[in-house]
């Protein structure tokens, strides 16, 4: 038996960034944001509500920049998406962390965090009670120490962390559970991908 309970984003699980940017007077303003999707190679999309201080400034610059939120700063994660730069103007410096400028695009880099997503805006459109933004992923920057030794990133570095969209909780994420492509093989009549990772 299934429950219908109606249209509700319950799209699971969803990890959670944050979005960086500069003000009119580059002052840097960061948020919490776990309904962040993706779509095609280059670009990411999520929603706002019109009072956040992020769309003030994306409006203004056109730019951010979206990082994965890591468990070892999940104090400042959740207070990003606890209090607005609208009425706290030291927003960013009362969490401690550092910031550069991006080489990219007019929106601060947040080098305490190890994967880094330089974004152009696409589209500002306003739906409904929400405003959908679109942006154009233009490079990332990945930390030297996120890397395994065969050049590719190691997800398990990132230290990520989801948001339970059913109760309000943050779940870190699990084992490696074993290769995609590998699982459904014997259904799919084909031979096993035998990508075994070095560690
Ligand atoms: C787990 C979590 C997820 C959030 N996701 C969103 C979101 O998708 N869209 C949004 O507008 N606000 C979201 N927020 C709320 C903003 O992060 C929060 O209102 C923040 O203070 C906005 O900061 P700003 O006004 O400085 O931009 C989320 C907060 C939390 C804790």
């Amino acid at each position: 038996m299934f429950r219908s309970i109606g249209p509700r984003p319950f799209k699971f699980p969803t990890p959670v960034v944050l979005v960086a940017t500069y003000d009119e007077n580059r002052r840097v303003d960061v948020m919490n944001m776990s309904w962040e999707g993706s779509f095609g190679l280059n670009t990411v999309s999520f929603n706002l509500n019109p009072v956040r201080k992020t769309l003030r400034n994306i409006q203004f610059t056109r730019a951010f920049t979206l990082c994965i939120a890591d468990v070892p700063h999940i104090k400042e994660v959740d207070y990003f998406g606890m209090v607005s730069g609208n009425s706290t103007g030291d927003k960013f410096e009362r969490a401690n962390l550092r910031a550069e400028h991006s080489a990219r695009v007019n929106a601060p880099i947040l080098v305490d965090f190890p994967l880094s997503l330089e974004c152009s805006v696409v589209t500002i459109e306003h739906e409904g009670n929400l405003v959908h933004i679109v942006g154009r992923i233009l490079n990332t920057l990945a930390d030297e120490r996120i890397f395994d030794r065969n050049g590719n990133i190691d997800v398990s570095k990132i230290q990520g962390f989801y948001y339970d969209v059913f109760h309000d909780d943050y779940y870190s994420f699990g084992e490696r559970l074993g290769s995609a492509w590998s699982f459904g093989a014997e259904l799919a009549g084909r031979k096993p991908s035998n990508q075994e990772r070095e560690e």
